[in-house]
Formats: structure tokens, sequence, C-alpha cells
């Protein structure tokens, strides 16, 4: 499993993987269906400090990952998880999570991981559970979640160790 930049923002990468509007509605339940590539663009814009990543396995394109700057200080959103059908419920999520802590620190010496998952989304929220994320809130439906990388390991390099970079 590979992290790659999306770099120059290419949102028809994007949107080549998420092909149908049911999954477009795990991704991002608010999004226009077809795909709008201006909303898109505007959600992951580079200039405000976001990331977006394709996943690949095998060198093939499977999916979709976004560090996103809310402006929280030390802070990281995780956003925009998406994995082809047949990638997914192998594990390949959970390494993807840990792919994305390790930027976050070594890029953006984050301290902190936040996301949020609709409490309907069971396997979604069953990855981020075991990737150490922990309910800090909720409302309605949406459950937001939290991790501290201080206190855990990632990409095999202490925690925190992005604050020196
Ligand atoms: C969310 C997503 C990125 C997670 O990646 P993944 O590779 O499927 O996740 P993992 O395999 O690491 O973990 C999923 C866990 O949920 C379990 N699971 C699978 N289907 C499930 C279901 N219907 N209900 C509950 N758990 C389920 C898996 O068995 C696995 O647990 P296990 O490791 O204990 O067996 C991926 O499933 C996906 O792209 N889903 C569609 C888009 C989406 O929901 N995006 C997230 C929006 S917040």
């Amino acid at each position: 499993m590979e992290l790659v930049e999306n770099s120059p923002l290419d949102t028809g990468k994007i949107a080549s993987l998420i092909s149908t509007r049911d999954d477009m509605f795990l991704v991002w339940p608010i999004a226009k269906w077809p795909f709008d590539h201006r909303q898109w663009a505007e959600a992951l814009d580079p200039g405000k400090g976001n990331v977006s990543f394709i996943i690949r396995e095998g060198g093939k394109p499977v999916g979709h990952a976004a560090l996103l700057n809310k402006g929280v200080p030390d802070t990281c959103m995780v956003s925009f998880l998406y994995l082809l059908p047949e990638y997914r419920s192998q594990g390949l999520g959970r390494r993807m999570v840990a792919a994305l802590e390790d930027y976050a620190i070594h890029t953006f010496g984050a301290k902190r991981l936040r996301l949020v998952v609709r409490d309907y989304n069971s396997r979604a929220l069953k990855c981020y559970l075991h990737c150490g994320f922990k309910e800090t809130g909720r409302d309605g439906t949406l459950i937001t979640m939290e991790k501290d990388l201080q206190e855990g390991i990632a990409g095999g390099q202490p925690a925190g160790a992005g604050d020196a970079l």
C-alpha cells in the first residue's frame, strides 16, 4: 500500500474511483452527484494546507484519502477515505490510516488526528476503533473521533518525532 500525493490536485482521479452514488454517500453524504469537480476542489484546496492522496496497491490506484487543515493547532483532519469495494475489509483501511498518521507526524508535526464518521457506517467505525481512535462527540448520526499521536507509534517512529522537523 502506497500513499501518493495527488499533486497538483486532479479531482478527475478521485472521480474515476468513486463510481456509484451509494459509495459517494458513504464518503461524503452531502457531496453532489454526479461528481462535482468544483465542490471537491474547494474541499481539498491545497492552498489551505490540505493534501489529497491516491492509494495505490500493487501499483494500481485503489482508493483515496485526505489530510485537511481545519485551523486547529497540532491537529490534522483525516477525511474522504475511500477504497474500491473489492479492496475493503482486508485490513487495507488500517494500513492506510497508519500511513496517514506517519505522514501527518513527519510532514505537519501533528500531535492529534480527528475524523468524523456516521454511526450507520459500521465498517468504517470498526476500522477507526481498531486504529486507536476514540469517540469525542456525537451529533445525531455524526460521531467525532480523535487519536492522540503522542501516545502511540506511527510508521515505526516514536510518535512526536515530527516535532523535530
Ligand atoms: C472505510 C474504509 C476506508 C475502511 O477500510 P477497510 O480496508 O474496509 O477497513 P479494515 O479492513 O481495515 O477494517 C474494517 C473492519 O470492519 C469489519 N467489517 C466489514 N464489514 C463490516 C460491516 N458491515 N459491519 C461491521 N464491521 C464490518 C471488517 O471485518 C474489519 O474488522 P476486522 O479487521 O476486525 O475483521 C473502506 O471500507 C471504505 O472505503 N468504505 C467505503 C467508503 C467509506 O465508508 N469511507 C469512510 C467514510 S467516514
